[in-house]
């Protein structure tokens, strides 16, 4: 992968946002793959203005977000649902309708992970997918041990992830749900181009491992080293473990 080394969120969120308008620019049907999570939340706000700049037409743009909790309402506030919503569909003035999240509907699920796929293929794949990173090095919803060629489907997410997650369920960890449906890694690694975000000291570990140690579905983003157009943004801090 390509290592950018930046002073801010504001900098990586340039850098993305000029990738996704010269898209747009050149292919108003451009595919986006979505990440929840505080990461990508500049880079939104640096592309939405962009977006306003340039009067850049949307209307074509597709989203398909990474992942979702299974059995939340997707009226609640914290499902991904909602807040791809609140922090991309709105901001960037996307279409409601083009923008797609798994469905984490318990009564669907044997078959909602691969109908996620057949859409994203059928969009014509995703062009930029933005990635956060998680201090295990989970991408997605795809914690230590998924298999670097899995599919979009159904994971029990980590008791660490849960901890992690809390502080949008009232700090209470029962609060969480025990299962979500995620992009696989396959799924992932199909996107174009990708773009990891990473920020602060305590995602150093993961952006070293992820980019310098082996490849090794016990480190899930180990998988960009195979990639062929993967940048990696980070902060001083986040990349202080970088040989
Ligand atoms: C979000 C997602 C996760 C996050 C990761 C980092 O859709 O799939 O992998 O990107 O947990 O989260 P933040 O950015 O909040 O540190």
């Amino acid at each position: 992968a390509e290592i950018i080394i930046v002073d801010s969120q504001e900098q990586a969120g340039d850098i993305y946002a000029h990738c996704v308008a010269d898209l747009i620019e050149s292919k108003p049907n451009a595919v986006l793959g979505l990440a929840t999570g505080s990461s990508p939340l500049v880079a939104y706000e640096r592309l939405a203005a962009l977006i306003k700049e340039r009067k850049l037409d949307v209307s074509g743009v597709q989203g398909f977000a990474l992942d979702e909790y299974v059995g939340l309402d997707p009226e609640h506030p914290e499902s991904y649902r909602s807040t791809i919503n609140r922090t991309v569909t709105v901001p960037l003035g996307l279409n409601p309708q083009s923008v797609h999240v798994p469905n984490g509907d318990p009564a669907g699920l044997q078959t909602a992970g691969a109908a996620y796929d057949a859409a994203i293929e059928e969009a014509g794949g995703i062009d930029i997918q933005i990635l956060g990173i998680g201090s295990d090095g989970h991408i997605g919803f795809n914690e230590p041990g998924s298999s670097l060629a899995s599919g979009t489907r159904m994971k029990t997410l980590t008791e660490q992830t849960r901890i992690d997650n809390a502080r949008f369920f009232d700090n209470d960890i029962e609060q969480v749900p025990v299962h979500c449906i995620t992009q696989g890694i396959g799924t992932i690694m199909k996107a174009r181009q990708l773009i990891l975000l990473a920020f602060g000291k305590g995602k150093a570990d993961a952006v070293a491992a992820a980019v310098e140690g082996g490849v090794s579905s016990l480190c899930p983003a180990s998988a960009l080293q195979f990639h062929p157009h993967a940048t990696v943004i980070v902060d001083e801090e986040a990349a202080s473990k970088l040989i």
